[in-house]
Formats: C-alpha cells, sequence, structure tokens
C-alpha cells in the first residue's frame, strides 16, 4: 500500500532552538502509528509542522501523492488532516455540541447537516449526554473526548492525537484506548503523540521515537522497549515501557 503520508527531511527551529531536526518517515493508510519521546522531544513542533499550523523551516511533507509543504491548516484540514490540541481550547462560552458543530462545517453546508454530524460524533466518543452543557462545565476527561470529537467531525482521513490521555483516570483511559484501536477499521489512519505508554504500546502497529528534535528509532513496540537508545532517552523518567 502507497503511504498516506511522508514526512521528508522536515526542520524546524524557533530562534536558536531546533526543535524539530531532519525527521523523515511514512505512515501507511490504515495505521496506528505511535510516535514518542520525552518532554520537549518536538512532538507537537510536528504536529503543528503536519497540520499545517507552522511552516517547516526546511523538508517536504506529501500527503495522499500532493506536496502540501506550507500549506495552512484550514488548507490541511480540507485535505483530510485534523488534529488535536495538547491543551484544550474549546469556546467555553458555547455548548459541547456547538463547538463540535463547527468542526462539522469544514464538510456540510447547513446547520442541519453540521448538527446530525456533531450528534453522531458525540454519540461516538460517549458524550451524548452533555451535548447542550457548556463546555467550560467540563472535567478535564470530557475535555479531552470533546476534543477527539472536535477532530472527528471534521470526517479527516489522517487525524493527530496530541496526548488525549493526559489527566485522565484509569477507567477513561481504558476506554479511550479501546475507541482509538478501532478507528484503523473505520479508515481513519492515526499518529498518536502519548505519554500513557502502556495504553499506546498496546495499541499502536508501529512507533517511531524521537528525542531532541531527532528520530531516533522505528519498530513495533516490543522493538522499542528494548532499543538501548529509547531506554537510554527515557532514562530518569518515570515511565514504564512495558
Ligand atoms: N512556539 C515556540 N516558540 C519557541 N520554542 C518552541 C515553540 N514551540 C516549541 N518550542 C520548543 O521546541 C522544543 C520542542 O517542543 P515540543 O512542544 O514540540 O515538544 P514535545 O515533544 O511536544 O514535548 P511535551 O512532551 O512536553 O509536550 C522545546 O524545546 C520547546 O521549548
Ligand atoms: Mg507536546
Amino acid at each position: 500500500m502507497s503511504a498516506l503520508l511522508e514526512v521528508r527531511n522536515i526542520s524546524r527551529s524557533f530562534r536558536t532552538t531546533l526543535a524539530v531536526n531532519d525527521v523523515s518517515f511514512s505512515v501507511r493508510e490504515g495505521e496506528l502509528v505511535g510516535l514518542m519521546g520525552p518532554n520537549g522531544a518536538g512532538k507537537s513542533t510536528l504536529f503543528n509542522l503536519i497540520a499545517g499550523v507552522l511552516p517547516p523551516s526546511a523538508g517536504e511533507i506529501v500527503y495522499d501523492g500532493r506536496t502540501v509543504t506550507g500549506w495552512k491548516a484550514h488548507d490541511m484540514a480540507r485535505v483530510g488532516i485534523a488534529r488535536t490540541f495538547q491543551i484544550p481550547k474549546p469556546y467555553r462560552q458555547l455548548s459541547v455540541i456547538e463547538n463540535v458543530m463547527l468542526s462539522a462545517f469544514l464538510r456540510e453546508k447547513s446547520i442541519v447537516g453540521a448538527r446530525k454530524v456533531a450528534a453522531a460524533t458525540l454519540d461516538d466518543v460517549g458524550l451524548a449526554d452533555f451535548a447542550e452543557s457548556p463546555a467550560s462545565s467540563l472535567t478535564v476527561g470530557l475535555l479531552k473526548r470533546l476534543e477527539v470529537a472536535r477532530a472527528l467531525a471534521m470526517r479527516p482521513k489522517l487525524v493527530l492525537f496530541d496526548e488525549i490521555m493526559a489527566g485522565l483516570t484509569p477507567t477513561e483511559v481504558g476506554s479511550m484506548t479501546s475507541f482509538v484501536a478501532q478507528l484503523p477499521s473505520r479508515g481513519i489512519t492515526v499518529i498518536w503523540v502519548e505519554h500513557v505508554l502502556y495504553a499506546i504500546m498496546k495499541t499502536a502497529t508501529r512507533m517511531i521515537v524521537i528525542n531532541r528534535g531527532k528520530q531516533i528509532a522505528e519498530g513495533t513496540p516490543a522493538m522499542m522497549a528494548r532499543d538501548p537508545a529509547v531506554v537510554k532517552a527515557y532514562l530518569g523518567e518515570e515511565i514504564a515501557i512495558a
């Protein structure tokens, strides 16, 4: 199967910080790829580059056979790339369903159509009971689900999840893990950044590991747990790679 996404020698610097340094990888349709690395490794920056939130300083991004380097976020969304933000930023004064409708409008022209897609998406992520609640009333766990719903309501082909487990209870982690695991079977390819490693390593078909902006390893979760460079990068952090 040909690659859905190809990242070629991509870099991004912020003044003196080289946040992403010459990273290359590809993702095939239907994969669930885990992207891991310690704090400050460059994971969110990489997502910002792929989603068009930031332009790369160098390198190329090819999506679905098209060079999309430098495209803006709304153009990336239109061709099928959606992302969640590490820190959820809902429109707090709007209701939960209204927040999701704003995403649904990417592909739906009418209010009725957008409401239908939003309601189905809320049902999907287990937020149907909170549809009319103000977004500001949600707990951390529910806010993460809202973030996932906002991305999925865009009907993406490729979704980038940035730490959707942070702050969740063990039960919430379990249900979110099962939810993410079934997305590829629905035609949604996933790249997933997560510090809750046991969840991602159980689910991902392949892992990519970056440290200090550089890709240091790639392979199955089991291979990563044994890779000396990966273990070294995580030394001193309280993370169980198992
Ligand atoms: N907008 C910015 N301006 C300046 N420096 C930035 C900016 N965004 C990220 N950086 C820096 O780039 C590096 C990579 O940050 P990034 O947020 O991508 O890491 P991360 O792997 O997502 O970390 P975490 O696991 O803590 O979320 C860090 O040194 C960070 O301080
Ligand atoms: Mg991050």
